[in-house]
Order: structure tokens, then sequence, then C-alpha cells
């Protein structure tokens, strides 16, 4: 008899809802967005919808319409009614047995949740400390792939030394980004981050704060740097969709210019905001 156990309950194997069986749980094989909205309008939805797209063709998870996909997250969040909301959805690749390559007659899973956005008021007030951690990932980073234990792990090391976010590293001493977020710094009226590629996540964020910066007088630099120059920066930020710019006042205990957020990152975080408001 083939049988499972669920907790402590074992049930035969051909009961087992599918949802156990998902290749997202087993492998990680899936693919995931993460949206917001500003005052009841979702933001940069295309941006998020074209990046997803690129993630399925790079896994090769076919049978999934981008359309579709545009109505079931307008649909959830016209529902849910939150002003400014975070959503969440992934698609995996299916439920079947657990086999690497077992994918005949298995068709993706979606899943989404619509939930109200923490308040970032304060660390963007105030600013963030973070802390370096190795860049354990793989090697297609520009994948928004649903295998995240290394950038977990991360998080967790930044957490235990009182940080909000871990900066990766990786075997060269260059700083990659975030483990949930791009990384820029501000370095004599430039702004440095390190350059798209198979390394970091094309930030959505990160294309629109490089956009921002051609109304300013600061110079763009796509290259990376070492965390002794981040630590020696005149300002660190990072970028995320949820939060879009978070001033970093700390990296590596070491205090980011004068221990405040900066002014070309004050002066960004009032063009996004900005821009928000016109969108
Ligand atoms: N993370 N880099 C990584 C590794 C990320 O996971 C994220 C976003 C970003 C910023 O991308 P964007 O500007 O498109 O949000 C950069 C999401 C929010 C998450 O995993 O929760």
């Amino acid at each position: 008899m083939q049988i499972a156990m669920v907790q402590d309950k074992i049930v035969p194997f051909e009961d087992l809802a599918p949802v156990y069986l998902d290749r997202g749980t087993f492998f990680g094989d899936g693919v995931y967005e993460v949206l917001r909205s500003y005052d009841g309008h979702i933001f940069a939805l295309e941006d998020h919808l074209k990046r997803f797209a690129r993630s399925l063709n790079e896994t090769n998870i076919t049978g999934v319409d981008i359309d579709d996909i545009r109505t079931k997250v307008v649909e959830a969040f016209e529902k849910a009614k939150i002003d400014n909301a975070k959503i969440y959805f992934h698609i995996t690749r299916g439920s079947g047995v657990r086999d690497h390559t077992s994918i005949t007659n298995i068709k993706p899973n979606f899943f989404l949740t619509v939930t109200t956005l923490e308040d970032a008021t304060e660390q963007k007030t105030n600013g963030i400390k973070v802390s370096t951690f190795p860049d354990w990932r793989w090697k297609r980073c520009d994948i928004k792939s649903l295998n995240l234990l290394a950038n977990v792990l991360a998080k967790f090391d930044a957490q235990k030394k009182g940080c909000s976010e871990a900066i990766l590293v990786n075997d060269n001493d260059q700083i990659t980004e975030g483990s949930s977020s791009a990384f820029f710094a501000v370095i004599q009226s430039k702004l440095v981050t390190h350059p798209l590629g198979k390394d970091i996540l094309p930030s959505i964020t990160r294309k629109i704060v490089l956009e921002i910066a051609r109304d300013t007088d600061l110079e763009v630099l796509e290259k990376t740097i070492t965390p002794a120059q981040a630590k020696n920066a005149d300002e660190l930020f990072i970028a995320v969709t949820t939060r879009d710019i978070v001033p970093v006042v700390e990296f590596d205990g070491q205090m980011t210019g004068d221990g405040t957020p900066g002014k070309y990152t004050k002066q960004l975080m009032q063009k996004f905001a900005e821009m928000v408001k016109r969108f």
C-alpha cells in the first residue's frame, strides 16, 4: 500500500491532495512576483507581468496565459479593497509524484495573496542597518525563482545581527544585491549599482531609481563595488517594490555618512514619491 503521512496522520497516497505534491515544495520548481499598490492603484503591473513571463520562459514552464494572470491579479486586488496592498503570486510547474523529470500530464499551479503592506515609514525616515553575507545563490539570479533558501539564510543572519537586510557578497568580494532588494551606493556624486546580468534580479524598483536619477545631478555607474568601498560610501540605500527606497545608515557596524539618510537618497525618495502621485 502506498501511503503518505501529513503531520501525524497517515493517508493513502492516492487520496493525497495535490497541494502536497507540488513541485514548488519538492524542488522550488516555480517562479513568483511581488507587486504593490499605492492608494488603490496597482503599481508597475505590466513591468511585473513582463518579468514573470520571462521567468516562466527561462524555466520552460508552459501553459500559462499572461492575460489570464493579469485578470486574476486585478480581480483579487479589487476584491480585497486594500489601498496599500502587497500582491504576491506564484506559478509552480504543477503537482505529481516526486520525480525530477516526470512532468507529463501535470498543469501549472497558481497561488496568489493580497495582504496589507507593512508600514515602512520608520525605516524610510531613520534608515536601516545592513550586514554582509556570502552570496550562496545559484548562477541564474535573474530568474525570480521560488528557490530562496540562500536568501532566507542570509536574512536570518542579518536579523541575528540586528540588521534589516543582508547585502550579498560574491566569491570575488563584489556586492551583488540585497537578499530581497537592489543595492545602491552614492560615491562622490555617482550613483553606483551592480550591472544587470545573471548575478542579480532585474529589479523593477532599481530600473525606476535609475530613471529618476537622470533628473538629478547624479551620474549613474552600473558597476560592482566591494564591501570596503560600501563602508566608505557617502550614502547607501536599498530599493524594493514593497518599500521603494530605504536609506542605509549602517553597513557592517560602520556608520554610513553621518549616520542619517543622505541628501541624494532623500532627493531620490522625494522624486519617487512624486512619480507615484502622478501615476
Ligand atoms: N524581492 N533582488 C532580490 C533578490 C529580490 O528578491 C527583490 C525583490 C529585489 C527587488 O526587486 P523589485 O524592485 O522588482 O521588487 C531585488 C521581493 C519583494 C520578495 O522576494 O519579497
